[in-house]
């Protein structure tokens, strides 16, 4: 299922062209996006969402569209889905620079489009997760702000090419590491992992998205007396943790069964409990 909308609110056929050729989203990458969980109707962390769209346009120089428009659109898509055959709907944000040459009006649409199979599959049983050197260092953030690594921006190549490279390793998945080999995050998603009672999951400063998904299970977990870090975290701890489980919008809380070839602790309690926090947000 797939259902797309412009930002003055029209339906388009999604099966139609709709980006030229050059558009420099196409040309370069030179966009951001924002992907979303809809379920039953309702989209979750939106407005998390909206003001890390506005967040990563700051920091790309990127004109866009008014939040009330990309609220607009998204209802639009959100009022089309089916969610009588279809409980949940990822909802994706794209903004690009625009033409090439153009008068600087971003192209931007919101899209529906159906959860995948595997996906589901990954979401019930747990994923096997390779660690991968992501080449920066703690202090690149700060020192190199031109590499954007706090922004949600459409140039996802090395991201999607991390992932076949966990494929040819038989994993599911990529947790990226610093040059000092503390955790970062995985290429669609963070980490989070239980130690004694605390979720801990690393530090946006380290030059990774402050993910809505971890954001919204902690602020739960800290309502029901959890304490929670947002820390260094040394890769060795991922072994020593009790639980460890990549977030993101669509994956929701995964569990991690495997990390380069070794078990790590899996408690399905512990991940039940984990999964129900983030639920009782919604
Ligand atoms: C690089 C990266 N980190 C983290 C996340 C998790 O963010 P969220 O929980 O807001 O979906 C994503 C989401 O796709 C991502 O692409």
């Amino acid at each position: 299922m797939r259902i797309l909308a412009l930002l003055d609110g029209t339906l388009v056929d999604p099966d139609a062209p709709l980006l030229r050729s050059h558009d420099l989203g196409v040309q370069r990458g030179d966009g951001i996006f924002e992907t979303i969980l809809a379920v039953d109707g309702h989209p979750r962390e939106l407005e998390a969402h909206l003001d890390r769209l506005e967040r990563s346009a700051r920091l790309m120089e990127l004109t866009l569209p008014e939040r009330a428009k990309w609220q607009h659109a998204v209802r639009t898509v959100l009022a089309e889905w089916p969610w009588g055959s279809e409980r949940e709907a990822a909802i994706k944000l794209v903004c690009t620079r625009g033409l090439d040459g153009g008068d600087g009006t971003p192209t931007a649409f919101v899209s529906g489009q159906s959860l995948s199979e595997e996906l589901m599959r990954k979401r019930a049983r747990g994923i096997s997760v390779v660690t991968l050197e992501r080449g920066i260092d703690p202090g690149m953030m700060e020192r190199a702000p031109w590499l954007l690594l706090s922004a949600k921006t459409l140039s996802y190549a090395v991201n999607m090419a991390a992932l076949r490279e966990a494929e040819r390793r038989g994993a599911d998945e990529v947790v990226f590491t610093a040059s000092d080999e503390s955790l970062l995050e995985g290429p669609t998603s963070n980490v989070v992992l239980a130690e004694d009672g605390r979720l801990a999951t690393p530090p946006p400063s380290s030059g990774i998205l402050r993910g809505t998904t971890q954001g919204a299970l902690f602020r739960a977990a800290e309502e029901a007396g959890w304490r929670t870090a947002v820390e260094p975290i040394a890769r060795e701890r991922l072994w020593r943790a009790d639980g460890v489980w990549l977030a993101s919008s669509i994956r929701k809380i995964t569990q991690v069964h495997t990390i380069d070839g070794t078990p790590v602790a899996t408690d399905s309690g512990l991940h039940e409990r984990i999964c129900k926090l983030y639920e009782s947000r919604y």
